[in-house]
């Protein structure tokens, strides 16, 4: 099938109003990837080589959104909203290139997998004009029904067409199909629009195929492949599904989650087994972790490389551009940004480290800051191989602490620190004994004389 070439033709220039939102609904995240980039990605993975976007409402947002998901996609302009079979009419330049498989898709069906749309492929690639991609879904109310007779396809009819035998039918259009790219323009041409919705329907193209003798077949997917999105709270349960699917895949491929149901992953979210992740943990976008991290309960982090048998957390915050390099440990309440920790490094608690660097082997004390920000621009942080920071330390960027030096707790470091130097950045302490008594029998006399004076 490899050497067929194929067209994915995604159709998306729905308004989606029950989403009450300003961005057109295809451009909704799940897993932080918009839901007709995942489309693209399951036409690519069933090799579709060339990538028809059908767009209408919010074109221009689409397109700039298409651009980073799917570069290479056309986008074509479905100016009216007549129907499936007049969107895909849109990209009828694409189409009339003269691809062996045309494969159609709907931007709001996200959790399509790779493997239905190969299986339709296949079809074609046995001789078939059209091979539908069905599901049986709990309530087939509202989806075409799929109408066969010994083991072909007859014709798909809208809900609102049918008869009341046909309402019975369980075996509904899941939506997505593929077509022989030599069948496909002249059979579109063909379609009508006398129906109970005057759309010209794509659906119309398995009657007109079959009517003149060509194969049509159905296939079949499981519902949640074919789940499409309406409102918010579809999107929410197509996100717990693609959830359920990675945790499980992490699962078997060797990472312990103690409480799947409650760490969320994000599309490209990449980690090692036996990394180890406790509950409550959420990976945004951009994080890579390798083998046998433990990742400690309620740690947010995103754009974040973590190396091997690091620990992270609980309760940590890793920003875009942390790096954690091998055996490095970030602890409670420590937010990192933009800094790479470096081999065996520590930073234990209630920390922020932004824009800096802590050396291999340095231990950074509680509350430490790198003061990197003056309200305009951003400074850098180096610190040395085994450097000690004191607790409670503030760090004034740009500054550099050298290797194996010390800075004494509380300090506020302005200037540069060399290597195996001690720094104090701290007025010295003064001990007065005595002291303490006599003022706290100043204050007693002084808190009598006010309360005799007001009675
Ligand atoms: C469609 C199918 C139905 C199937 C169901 C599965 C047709 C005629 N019906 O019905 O058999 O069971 O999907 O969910 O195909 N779109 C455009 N331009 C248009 C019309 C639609 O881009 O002019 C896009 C929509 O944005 C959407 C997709 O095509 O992504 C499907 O259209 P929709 O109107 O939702 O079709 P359904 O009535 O759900
Ligand atoms: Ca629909």
């Amino acid at each position: 099938m490899s050497q067929r070439s194929c067209l994915s033709v995604i159709l998306a220039a729905g308004e989606g109003t029950r989403m009450k939102s300003a961005m057109p609904k295809v451009l909704h995240s799940i897993a932080g990837l918009p839901m007709v980039a995942h489309v693209v990605k399951a036409a690519e993975a069933a090799g579709a080589t060339g990538l028809a976007l059908v767009i209408g409402h919010g074109a221009e947002e689409m397109r700039k959104a298409a651009q980073k998901f799917a570069p290479k996609a056309e986008t074509f302009v479905q100016e009216e909203r007549l129907g499936t079979a007049h969107a895909v009419l849109a990209a009828r330049e694409a189409i009339s290139k003269g691809y062996d498989d045309i494969l159609v898709m709907f931007g709001d069906t996200p959790l399509i997998d790779a493997a239905a749309l190969a299986a339709a492929r296949q079809k074609l690639a046995d001789g078939a004009a059209i091979a539908v991609i069905g599901f049986r879904p709990p309530n087939p109310t509202g989806y075409g029904r799929l109408i066969e007779e010994g083991g072909r396809l007859v014709a798909i009819r809208e809900e609102k067409d049918c008869s009341a035998a046909e309402r019975t039918i369980g075996f509904c259009n899941a939506g997505m199909m593929a077509v022989a790219g030599r069948h496909a323009l002249a059979l579109l041409d063909r379609v009508g629009n006398r129906n109970a919705k005057g759309e010209y329907y794509l659906t119309d193209i398995v009657e007109i195929a079959s009517a003149t003798g060509l194969t049509v077949v159905a296939t079949e997917t499981g519902f949640e492949s074919a789940l499409g999105i309406n409102n918010r709270a579809e999107l929410a349960e197509a996100e717990a599904i693609w959830q359920a699917r990675r945790r499980r895949e992490a699962m078997l491929g060797g990472v312990t989650l103690i409480a799947p149901e409650t760490v969320y992953f994000s599309h490209d979210t990449e980690i090692g087994a036996d990394t180890i992740v406790e509950p409550n943990v959420w990976f945004g976008l951009g994080v890579k972790i390798a083998a046998g991290a433990t990742i400690h309960a309620f740690s947010h982090m995103t754009g974040t490389t973590i190396g091997e048998n690091c620990e992270v957390g609980p309760f940590a915050r890793l920003r875009p551009g942390a790096h954690l390099r091998k055996k490095a440990k970030v602890g409670n309440f420590c937010e990192v940004k933009q800094a790479t920790v470096e081999e065996g490094a520590k930073v234990n608690h209630l920390t922020y480290v932004g824009d800096a660097r802590v050396g291999a082997g340095a231990n950074i004390g509680a509350g430490t800051i790198t003061c990197n920000y003056d309200g305009y621009s951003k400074f850098f942080t180096d610190i040395g191989e085994g450097a000690f920071i004191g607790s409670n330390s503030s760090l004034v960027a740009p500054v550099t602490i050298g290797s194996r030096s010390y800075i004494a707790s509380g300090s506020v470091i302005t200037e540069s620190v060399p290597d195996d130097a001690l720094a104090f950045g701290r007025a010295r302490q003064k001990t007065l004994p005595g002291k303490g008594k006599e003022l706290r029998e100043r204050f007693a006399s002084v808190a009598a004389a006010k309360k005799k004076a007001a009675e």
